[in-house]
């Protein structure tokens, strides 16, 4: 069983604090869901674990097991289990997604024929493998081919920002799907950022955590996102 947990994190970007102390501790085959208002810090949240250049974190930190992933390189914090799909995902021209799976520390053994195996769990067509790492893949391609580095990467923890964002019913239905399963495969712990419950609908959450103003100000179960549809952020608001 491993744990993730971050603490008092305090980030800066663009010289404005963003992150104001924000905790969230999770473990194992849990699934964790992050709901808040617009500008709120979710993405920041993302940015920021995933070692972005231009996200200043002031305090804090974010472990896994007791390893603290803000020392570490992004490639580091990839082989210590961590799994990051951001909101607007990076074009990386002239790389392969099987080279940057190695580098991730993936084996290459049998690489793509299990590349291939996950493509069809998700109904990707197996040519969008051979492109370069999101170029030119349609939003609803890249979120399934991000599926696919998870199953072979089975990180520890996935941190996913808006995996749900612009994807038709089928692809979400696959995704939702696709890390409801990963939670029981290899116990991976999942950490999504969402606005809308319908993902929840194939993917169970454990925990919902409500953010404003950069920080964690409500902490519950499921009912937590049927209370937010209905009433909104304005209950949780603070400044
Ligand atoms: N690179 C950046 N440069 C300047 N300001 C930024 C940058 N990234 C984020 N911000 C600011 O930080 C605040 C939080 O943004 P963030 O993207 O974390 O919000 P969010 O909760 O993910 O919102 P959304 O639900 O719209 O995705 C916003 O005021 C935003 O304008
Ligand atoms: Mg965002």
């Amino acid at each position: 069983m491993s744990v993730l947990s971050i603490s008092g994190l305090r980030v800066d970007v663009a010289g404005k604090e963003v992150l104001k102390g924000f905790d969230l501790t999770m473990s194992s085959g849990e699934v964790h869901v992050i709901m808040g208002p617009n500008g709120s810090g979710k993405s920041t949240l993302a940015h920021a674990i995933a070692g972005h250049p231009g996200y200043q974190v002031r305090e804090g930190s974010v472990r896994i097991d007791g390893v603290e992933l803000l020392d570490l390189s992004p490639t580091e914090r990839a082989r210590h289990g961590l799994f990051l799909a951001l909101q607007h995902p990076m074009e990386v021209p002239g790389v392969r997604p099987v080279d940057l799976l190695a580098a991730a520390g993936a084996s290459r053994v049998d690489l793509m024929a299990r590349m291939r195996d996950e493509a069809r769990r998700v109904e990707l067509r197996p040519d969008v493998l051979e492109r370069f790492v999101n170029v030119d893949l349609s939003g609803g391609e890249r979120k399934r081919a991000e599926m696919v580095q998870l199953a072979i990467l089975r990180p520890k923890f996935a941190l996913l920002d808006e995996i749900d964002s612009g994807l038709d019913v089928d692809a979400l239905g696959a995704v939702a799907r696709r890390l409801q399963e990963a939670t029981l495969e290899w116990d991976c712990g999942v950490l999504a950022i969402t606005h809308f419950r319908r993902l929840l609908h194939e993917l169970t959450p454990t925990t919902i955590h409500v953010v404003s103003a950069g920080r964690v100000v409500a902490t519950g179960g499921p009912e937590l996102a049927e209370i937010l549809e209905r009433d909104g952020y304005e209950p949780f608001r603070i400044e």
